[in-house]
């Protein structure tokens, strides 16, 4: 993965967030725990269990017997990501807990470190399909015990996610288009941060605060002509009216470098998440790979928004049942 989705995501995880859903739309933030508690529940006592690509630790957590699941003291449980995590709720934890929890920071679930004995559990949260699928599954097999549990929930090209991505991907591509609103912005901040200097300004500024005023109107026009895209557009011109603000007071114009880097940040995430998303075709492409590395595997499923039905994506279970190893003969 790209060094600059890496940043993306540790700046996002650095926000504290303890998961990555967009939870603006048509998505209650705990769609999906019921279905991951019954999972983890359902593991042998003592399981050593990893949650591949976990963010600030969703599973995690609830693999520790938080938030209704089941607590089993044995347990341990690895949190690996690429990104660096900011998991504000360990600092709650009890002392036990904490001891069967590890975190594998700027990990790769390419390179899986080895427990003793191997994983009896892989669970993953839209995390597994960012890994490169070839190297991921190997990672899996090398470092899995007999018979452990797989358990992935996968980004769907149709569903609500990606639905939602692309609307929001195509505006933060107005926002950060070459003179966009961010573009125009920073030579506003520019002349702002002259005149707080003592400048006096001309002809050329004016020119650059007319076009800015046009672009806020352009705003306007095009959250109306899309409303499901008022989040991000609002956002955004909040975040670069208050940092012009800062400019004109202070004479700083770092500050809205800083808000552009966020926006840039999450086109790049989006970007990746729609890039990620697996159609049926994809969805069939992974399972065989995994098979074909000793996982037997379940028939792909669906998970839907209880009560709605909005499609939030693909579930994927198996157990690794690998051929014997053994070709020693006996006797
Ligand atoms: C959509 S977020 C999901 C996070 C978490 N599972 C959740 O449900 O909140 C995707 C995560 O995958 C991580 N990621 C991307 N590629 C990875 C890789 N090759 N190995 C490990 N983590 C990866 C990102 O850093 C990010 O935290």
């Amino acid at each position: 993965m790209a060094a600059g989705t890496v940043a993306a995501w540790s700046a996002y995880w650095r926000s504290g967030a303890l998961h990555s859903l967009d939870t603006s739309g048509q998505v209650g933030e705990l769609a999906m725990l019921a279905d991951w508690i019954g999972w983890l529940d359902a593991l042998p006592d003592g399981a050593r269990v990893a949650d591949l690509a976990c963010g600030n630790g969703l599973l995690a957590r609830l693999a520790l017997g938080l938030e209704g699941a089941c607590h089993d003291p044995g347990r341990r449980v690895h949190a690996v990501d690429i990104a660096e995590l900011a998991p504000r709720w360990v600092h709650d934890l009890d002392a036990a807990r904490r001891e069967q929890l590890r975190w594998h920071e700027r990990t790769p679930i390419e390179d899986l470190p080895a427990v003793e004995g191997g994983f009896d559990a892989f669970c993953s949260q839209f995390g597994f399909e960012y890994a490169e699928p070839t190297a991921a599954v190997a990672a899996l097999s090398r470092g899995a015990a007999a018979d452990a549990r797989l358990g992935f929930i996968v980004h769907h090209a149709d569903s609500i996610f990606v639905r939602q991505g692309a609307g929001e991907r195509a505006a933060l591509h107005w926002l950060l288009e070459p003179a966009g609103l961010f573009d125009t912005a920073a030579r506003v901040a520019e002349n702002l941060v002259a005149r707080f200097r003592g400048a006096a300004l001309g002809a050329a500024a004016e020119r650059v605060r007319r076009e800015y005023n046009r672009l806020q109107q352009d705003l306007d026009r095009y959250g109306s002509e899309h409303p499901e895209r008022q989040p991000v557009l609002g956002e955004a011109r909040e975040a670069v009216h208050a940092a012009l603000v800062h400019a004109a007071q202070t004479g700083d114009a770092q500050w809205l470098s800083r808000q552009r880097e966020a926006f840039d940040f999450a086109l790049l995430r989006l970007e990746n998440l729609i890039r990620v998303a697996r159609t049926e075709q994809q969805i069939a492409g992974l399972q065989a790979e995994l098979a074909a590395s000793g996982w037997g595997m379940m028939p792909p499923g669906l998970v839907h928004q209880p009560g709605t039905g909005t499609l939030l994506g693909w579930r994927m279970q198996g157990r690794f049942r690998p051929p014997s190893r053994s070709t020693t003969p006996t006797g």
